[in-house]
């Protein structure tokens, strides 16, 4: 294991890793997760899932099975550091109460502070639909599109303190085809990533991940 990457414990169907999924927007990654969960025996459960915004769709589906959630917002009136830190500072309290052992990044997008990475360093992964190290940041399939590769697809990663920098655990891959926009490839992306995150989520639970 290499710097200061600190690994979940081995889980259990008996015992699963309690995992916070957090998001941001319509959510089917989660959904998707959440299925995958409900529909056998899992080294991991989604014991909270928390939203930077009131009105993400995603909520619902944690609703729809009954699973704990919280919108976090940020706050007004408070400004660019001092905000983010406010924030984090719900969020890490939120984690903390209902026993969270590890983070799922799943559409959220906020980027987190080093001092929140450093807590959670190995704990904490996210998806990017993009093959990374290629097309890192929020516009990955427009930039694949624009690049005209003809391969992209999606990489599950550990968090580190950069922008989609962390070590990669897992990638998938898709054609870029002629006449894709944006919606095509992030659709078929997505078919990718419904598979492998929650796939990955049973490698580290099980204790068959190294960093
Ligand atoms: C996914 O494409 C993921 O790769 C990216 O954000 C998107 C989330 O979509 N980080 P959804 O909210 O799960 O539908």
């Amino acid at each position: 294991m290499t710097g200061d990457y600190v690994l979940p414990r081995k889980a259990t169907p008996e015992d699963p890793l309690r995992l916070a999924v957090l998001i941001s927007g319509g959510g089917s990654g989660l959904l998707a997760l959440l299925r995958y969960q409900s529909e056998g025996a899992r080294n991991h459960v989604t014991s909270l899932v928390i939203s930077d915004s009131e009105s993400a769709g995603g909520l619902r589906h944690a609703s729809d099975s009954c699973v704990e959630n919280l919108s976090i917002p940020l706050l007004d009136g408070l400004t660019g550091a001092e905000r983010r830190l406010e924030h984090e500072g719900r969020v890490m309290k939120a984690l903390t109460s209902y026993d969270i052992e590890m983070v799922v990044l799943s559409g959220y997008m906020r980027v987190l502070t080093p001092s929140f990475v450093k807590e959670w360093k190995g704990r904490i992964v996210n998806i990017h639909p993009s093959l990374l190290p290629e097309f890192p940041g929020a516009h990955a399939q427009r930039d694949a599109i624009e690049a005209g590769v003809e391969e992209s697809g999606c990489t599950v990663h550990f968090v580190d303190e950069g922008v989609d920098t962390g070590t990669i655990i897992e990638q998938r891959k898709v054609p870029v085809l002629p006449g894709d926009t944006v919606e095509t490839l992030t659709e078929r992306i997505k078919l990718e990533e419904h598979v492998l995150y929650p796939r990955v989520l049973d490698e580290i639970s099980s204790g068959r991940v190294s960093v």
